[in-house]
């Protein structure tokens, strides 16, 4: 079955196809709107529902030519069904919806951390089940332990900011434009290590619940007290203080559940020093890690549509909802079945 994939939840739209019966991604495309928001210093709600209106048409065409494949190939619709932004979600449901009743196929609403936390299973080389997930994205930092499609038990997770969150905030504070994750963590590799010091939040506590927005106030508080500082090497600071506190949250849950694979997901999971450390953790202690395809870290539709196909698998059948629908702009993942 070919399956159309559809990720609207935030300010990336995504589209995919994905051949279930030959376990292959076809194509996927993503339109970033991150140049719209850059200017507002953050994501714009409105803005971005109505962005994600202009590219969806477009990018199912792009997909279908680039997967050699016609409409009425489609054999079902995967959407992000939440959390997320309420417009944006209604847009790509919307789409997805009134598409899959002209087709007469399936539609299923996918929950956007499972689209995140399944992805790796998309790489040639993929864990198995169970295994314990960091999810770090710009909303999310939870550590989960997975037993199969549906069932996930949150481990712990962030009291305040997400990890992406610090990154993007302590960015900005480096005057690093928005979302300024990926630039932080380029900035940080020329930087000197420990030349400045931040805490690292919660990395004793015992539990594996975390905590980031101190550190931004750290390093606000730092800034102030330099007089001209170097940015490199606070970049770095920032950088070490989170990979650590991640790390080290990583290795206890593994060693809490005894389970023996990590799978990191989210756009932070595409951080290379994150990766770097995780891996040499892993390396001494005995456990293996596995990550999205890079591309794959951030929002886009080909998680959703393969966590779409592993639903239909699985015999998930679609409510009869009648033509009505809605989405779940909070959606705690742990509910799901
Ligand atoms: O998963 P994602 O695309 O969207 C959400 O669901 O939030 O994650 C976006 C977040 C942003 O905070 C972004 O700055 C961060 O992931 N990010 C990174 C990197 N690439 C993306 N943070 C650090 N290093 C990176 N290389
Ligand atoms: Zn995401």
């Amino acid at each position: 079955m070919l399956i159309l994939g559809i990720e609207t939840s935030c300010d990336e739209t995504g589209l995919a196809l994905y051949d279930a019966d030959a376990r292959q991604l076809l194509a996927h495309a993503v339109y970033s709107q991150t140049a719209m928001h850059e200017a507002y210093g953050g994501v714009v709600p409105e803005l971005a529902s109505r962005d994600h209106l202009r590219r969806l048409v477009p990018l199912s065409r792009q997909v279908l030519e680039r997967g050699g494949r016609r409409i009425a190939d489609i054999g079902a619709v995967a959407y992000t069904e939440g959390p997320g932004l309420a417009g944006a979600l209604l847009a790509g449901a919307a789409f997805a919806r009134s598409l899959a009743q002209a087709l007469a196929v399936p539609a299923i609403g996918i929950h956007h951390l499972e689209g995140h936390l399944l992805s790796p299973l998309l790489s040639t080389r993929a864990p198995q089940f169970p295994f314990v997930a960091l999810l770090v994205s710009g909303g999310h930092t939870q550590l989960m332990r997975v037993q199969q499609v549906g069932r996930y038990e949150l481990l712990g997770e962030t009291q305040d900011d997400a990890a992406g969150e610090a990154f993007d905030k302590t960015a900005q504070l480096l005057g690093l434009g928005y979302p300024g994750g990926p630039a932080l963590s380029r900035l940080a590799e020329s930087g000197k290590p420990k030349r400045y010091r931040l805490p690292r939040p919660m990395i004793t506590s015992g539990d594996l619940e975390f905590s980031f927005s101190g550190l931004k106030t750290a390093v606000l508080t730092l800034m102030k007290k330099e007089i001209q500082p170097e940015k490199k090497d606070l970049a770095r600071e920032f950088v070490d203080a989170v990979v650590e506190v991640l790390v080290a949250k990583c290795s206890l849950a593994m060693e809490k559940t005894g389970l023996t694979q990590l799978v990191v997901a989210g756009g932070v999971g595409a951080n290379k020093q994150l990766r770097a450390a995780l891996d040499a953790k892993a390396a001494a202690t005995g456990f293996d890690v596995f990550y999205p395809e890079p591309e794959l870290c951030t929002d886009n539709g080909a998680m959703i549509a393969f966590a779409g196909a592993l639903r239909l698998q699985a015999g998930n059948t679609i409510p009869a909802t009648g033509h009505a629908f809605s989405v779940r702009p909070r959606w705690d993942l742990a509910t799901l079945s």
